[in-house]
């Protein structure tokens, strides 16, 4: 049965709801395939990946005006601009090549390719790391209309390649990454999951955490009555990039916090979000595969999965303090503040990506590295490592 929408949600297309429907068939069958109760962080899989029905694997639009959710790169120039200026330092310093993970639209793609080549500084190759076939059909789309002459060097990975001299660059993908939810309640902890009620409605229902989740969870010395977030697969995401990197640098740019902010006794409810044509909302059982999930960032967590894997941490701050390093008011100060159609856009996005109410507190930058040397320019001011 398709679940109701939310009352102030747009009503989908029928076919995107006979789409949701189909999906919501299979969540079924993995629900009574695993004994009536399905853990949250798989029923996010199935949600955001299931081949061909998941939000991230089905046709539709979700970046930008026309989608569900904007992103940074989806604002314009400016951001990829920025980041470009982080990557062609690298790049002096002998980091040859470039990997996005999870590139979206292929908006950032284009807009460092073109960046980068301006400043000199192009990559040796440019690999892309995507899970979602329609995603990557997408990028190979954009990328040949919009930089035709450099898009020999960029390549699909279906794996990744071993002993990386690279930079690898993720925006808004551990947020994207399935997370367990997990509650502290009678002095133990339980872990949420998905059964289906006899009135057909897909509902929360706990049970008691076990293995790593729950040796995971006992760390975070949660106070009672606690409902939050744990990524144990992020964790292990950052771990297996940490692994390939021979020399080079993982920079992950996405909203979250700090381990002592994220769990902090105040954040009682958690982090988890959804996003289904601009609307924001945080009931994950909705349309599934129609609408996003997310779930903010432990960015400890992250740090501390990389120094595991034998990293070191090269800079933590905001995104706000990340562009401005960056050069963002060099970049704009390119356009004369009188040539109003060029420039208004330009103060528009800057704005977004800056300003403390909208991405530029919330979101944050994080730089893991080997055998980089030199301090990278994005942390040169207002480093906050030691808050990690
Ligand atoms: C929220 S979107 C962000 C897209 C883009 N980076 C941007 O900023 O506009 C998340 C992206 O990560 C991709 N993704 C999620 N999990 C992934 C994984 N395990 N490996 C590669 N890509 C993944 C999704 O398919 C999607 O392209």
């Amino acid at each position: 049965m398709l679940p109701v929408p939310l009352f102030h949600l747009p009503l989908p297309p029928p076919a995107a709801q006979a789409a949701s429907a189909a999906l919501a068939a299979e969540i079924d069958a993995e629900i009574a395939a695993s004994g009536g109760w399905l853990s949250f962080a798989r029923y996010m899989e199935l949600a955001l990946y299931a081949p061909g029905l998941g939000y991230y694997s089905a046709g539709s639009t979700k970046l930008g005006p026309g989608g569900d959710f904007v992103t940074a790169p989806e604002l314009g120039p400016l951001f990829a601009r920025c980041l470009a200026r982080q990557l062609a330092q690298l790049h002096e310093a002998g980091i040859p090549d470039v990997i996005e993970v999870g590139a979206g639209s292929g908006a950032l793609a284009a807009g460092l390719l073109k960046a980068l080549d301006a400043l000199g500084r192009l990559p040796g190759r440019y690999m892309i790391l995507e899970v979602s076939a329609d995603l990557k059909a997408r990028q190979q789309a954009r990328l040949s209309a919009e930089v035709p002459s450099l898009v020999e060097r960029v390549s699909w990975l279906d794996t990744m390649p071993r002993d990386l001299e690279a930079v690898l660059v993720a925006n808004e993908v551990l947020d994207a990454i399935p997370a367990h939810v997990i509650r502290a309640r009678g002095g133990g902890i339980e872990e949420m999951g998905v059964i289906r009620a006899p009135d057909g409605a897909l509902v929360r229902a706990y049970r008691p955490a076990a293995g790593p989740l729950l040796r995971a969870a006992l760390a975070l010395d949660l106070p009672e009555d606690y409902e939050t977030e744990l990524n144990l697969t992020a964790r292990a995401f950052v771990k297996s990039f940490a692994r390939v990197v021979k020399r080079g640098a993982l920079i992950f740019i996405d909203y979250g916090f700090p381990a002592v902010e994220y769990y902090h006794p105040q954040r009682a409810g958690g982090t988890l979000m959804c996003h289904y044509r601009h609307h924001a909302h945080d009931d994950p059982f909705v349309l599934p595969g129609l609408q996003d999930i997310t779930t903010h960032v432990d960015f400890t967590a992250m740090a501390t999965a990389g120094v595991d894997a034998g990293l070191g941490v090269l800079g933590y701050t905001t995104q706000a303090q990340f562009l401005v390093n960056a050069g963002i008011t060099d970049i704009l100060a390119e356009t004369p503040a009188a040539d109003v159609r060029a420039y208004a856009p330009l103060a528009g996005a800057a704005q977004k990506l800056i300003s403390p109410a909208e991405m530029g507190e919330l979101f944050k930058v994080l730089a893991l590295g080997r055998g980089v040397d030199e301090a990278l320019i994005g942390f040169a001011r207002g480093d906050r490592t030691h808050r990690l």
